[in-house]
Order: structure tokens, then sequence, then C-alpha cells
């Protein structure tokens, strides 16, 4: 293969961590990149809906770092519908109420006192 061609392989590989930093949710970790722990996300009829059907624009990783309230994954599944994930508002109620309880909302970092 011609180093050109492996460049864009690479640029392929790499952009799930870039939807991440893009977005301003830190610098890509080491992490995104690794396949995620998917017993992070707790038995129920969502689990297998979630881990088909949310994993094709970004990695799990990305989900399960996230938290958030019903009202916050609700919006959030909304923006996933605008960016074309293959889910239907009549599902957010329950997904929202299972990523809720899986992943709420964590307190944020204190500033550090000078
Ligand atoms: C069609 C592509 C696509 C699919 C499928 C998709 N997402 Fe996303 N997702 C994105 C994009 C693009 C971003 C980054 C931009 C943004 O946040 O709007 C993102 C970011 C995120 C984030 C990062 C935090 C945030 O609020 O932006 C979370 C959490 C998330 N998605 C959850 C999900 C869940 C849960 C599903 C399954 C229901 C899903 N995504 C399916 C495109 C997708």
């Amino acid at each position: 293969m011609r180093p050109a061609a492996l460049a864009g392989v690479f640029a392929l590989l790499a952009a799930p961590a870039y939807a991440g930093a893009s977005i301003g949710i830190g610098p890509p970790l080491p992490e995104v990149e690794s396949p995620v722990d998917e017993r992070l996300f707790p038995p129920g009829p969502e689990r297998a809906f979630i881990l088909e059907n949310c994993q094709g624009c970004h990695t799990l990783n990305l989900v399960a770092r996230s938290g958030g309230d019903f009202e916050g994954w609700s919006s959030r599944l909304v923006r996933m519908i605008r960016a074309g994930a293959p889910i239907t508002r009549a599902q957010i109620p329950s997904l929202a109420a299972y990523l809720a309880k899986a992943f709420p909302e964590r307190p944020r970092p204190q500033p550090a006192k000078p």
C-alpha cells in the first residue's frame, strides 16, 4: 500500500476520537479507542438496542463517559436523531430513563483552590 493510502486509513480510524475532541469533552483519551466494557451497561430491554444502535458514529465509551438526568439524556437523544441515529422519538423516554439510571449526572470536578 502507498503511504498516502495508509494515511487515509489512519484518518478514518482516528475519526471517533476526533468527534469527541471537537465537542469539547476533553482531549481524546486512550480508552476512546479501546473496546468498551459492556458490563458498564446494566441489564434491561434497552441494553441490546443501545449496544446495537449507538456505536455507528462513535464508540460506546462516549456514551458511558457521559452523564445526565432524564431531561439531559432526552435532549441528547434528540440531537442523535438529528445526527442520523436510527432511533425514533417514541423510543426516547425509555432510552433516556435507562441511560439516566446507568449514567447519572456526575458532579463536575471542582477547580483547584489557589
Ligand atoms: C448517526 C450518527 C450517530 C449515532 C448513530 C449516534 N450518535 Fe451520538 N453522537 C453523534 C455525533 C456526531 C456526536 C458529537 C456531536 C454532538 O454531540 O452533537 C455524538 C455525541 C454523543 C455523545 C457525547 C456527549 C454529547 O452530549 O454530545 C453521547 C453521550 C452520545 N452521542 C450518545 C449516543 C447514543 C446513546 C446513541 C444511540 C441512541 C448515539 N449517540 C448514536 C452521532 C451519532
